[in-house]
């Protein structure tokens, strides 16, 4: 009996423990080769490993395009990436060579959601600086006057992309009392706005930029929202403004809003995402007391990880044998 051929599956990390033990314990049919380094892979061994490879399981860090594909050879018919954003790669590459592409969608709502409303209380409340404060000796006695920030009572909060995260941040930040919610995205989402319920509505961009107290970005790095927020937006933003962005370091065009940090245009900033990743100890955003940066953990509490690489090898596993994926990033 001819004996069925293997498949190869090329994983470029290694995963939360779990899923790196379900990889580890075998998989019927298939070899799987890793990267195992602690570091994202280098490209000239990504091209190398890719070769022959029937399934790939990548991440944000990895470049999909032409080129890997290329690399990677005909046989290839299925791209996992555990991540639900996937700018990283070439969708029209993937389609025209009948390439799968599955992501990891609905697992880290929750988390990216908390580090959002994280990254508004704290950016509001200067927490940057009272630590700093702390740590330098800067301590002096309480004051009245010192250190003061802003709260969400009362206010407006704009939110950029009620997609699933957006719904879930506009949930979160409403039990602090917020008076009002405006969001842009692609459309006005009347079953979102029923989600979130309360006084929330679809607002030109202008409107959002102008009227809210806080500004949340939710949505997906694309043609469209890339650097969506260059100077001229942070310019019509009010002076006291919190800013926060949890998506993609794209959708902010950076030295648009250096500038506005530099001139004092906005009251403070939060951020998870930056362009480059990781973002240069030297970079000017890290000067201002007044602007907060996360090392891009939106999704990193080790159950939403953990549910993601489990989705990404299902993903990798159902396109390895031609079937459809559970999450395909057109779903
Ligand atoms: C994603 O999955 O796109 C997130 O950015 C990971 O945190």
């Amino acid at each position: 009996m001819a004996s069925l051929q293997r498949q190869r599956l090329l994983v470029t990390r290694t995963l939360p423990q779990a899923s790196q033990a379900r990889l580890d314990k075998g998989l019927e049919g298939v070899d799987v080769v890793q990267w195992k380094e602690d570091c994202a892979i280098p490209r000239a061994e990504f091209l190398k490993m890719a070769k022959g490879a029937d399934g790939i399981l990548c991440l944000l860090t990895d470049k999909i395009d032409a080129e890997l594909l290329d690399a990677a050879g005909p046989q290839l018919k299925v791209v996992s990436t555990m991540s639900v954003g996937f700018d990283h790669v070439h969708v029209p590459e993937l389609t025209s060579r009948n390439v799968a592409l599955g992501i990891t969608p609905g697992v880290l709502t929750e988390a990216t959601a908390d580090t959002t409303v994280l990254l508004v209380l704290a950016s509001a409340r200067r927490l940057r600086e009272g630590m700093s404060a702390v740590i330098n000796g800067e301590w002096g006695t309480w004051s009245p006057t010192w250190l003061l920030g802003s709260q969400l009572t009362d206010k407006t909060v704009g939110i950029v992309g009620l997609g699933r995260i957006g719904v879930a941040v506009a949930k979160r930040l409403k039990v602090f009392g917020v008076q009002k919610f405006l969001y842009q995205g692609t459309r006005p989402k009347k079953e979102s706005e029923e989600e979130v319920g309360g006084a929330i509505e679809f607002a030109d961009m202008d409107r959002l930029l102008r009227e809210s107290d806080v500004i949340c970005v939710c949505c997906a790095l694309t043609d469209k929202t890339k650097n969506m927020f260059d100077y001229n937006a942070f310019s019509k933003m009010k002076k006291s403004v919190v800013f926060v962005n949890t998506a993609r370091g794209g959708i902010v065009e950076q030295d648009g809003l250096i500038r506005a940090l530099r001139e004092g245009k906005l009251g403070s900033v939060g951020l998870d995402v930056t362009v480059p990743e990781p973002l240069p100890k030297d970079s000017e955003l890290l000067s201002f007391p007044n602007c907060l940066v996360l090392p891009h953990i939106g999704s990193g509490t080790l159950e939403t990880r953990t549910a993601m690489s489990e989705i990404a090898i299902d993903n990798v596993l159902k396109g390895m044998k031609g079937e459809r994926l559970p999450f395909p990033h057109d779903a």
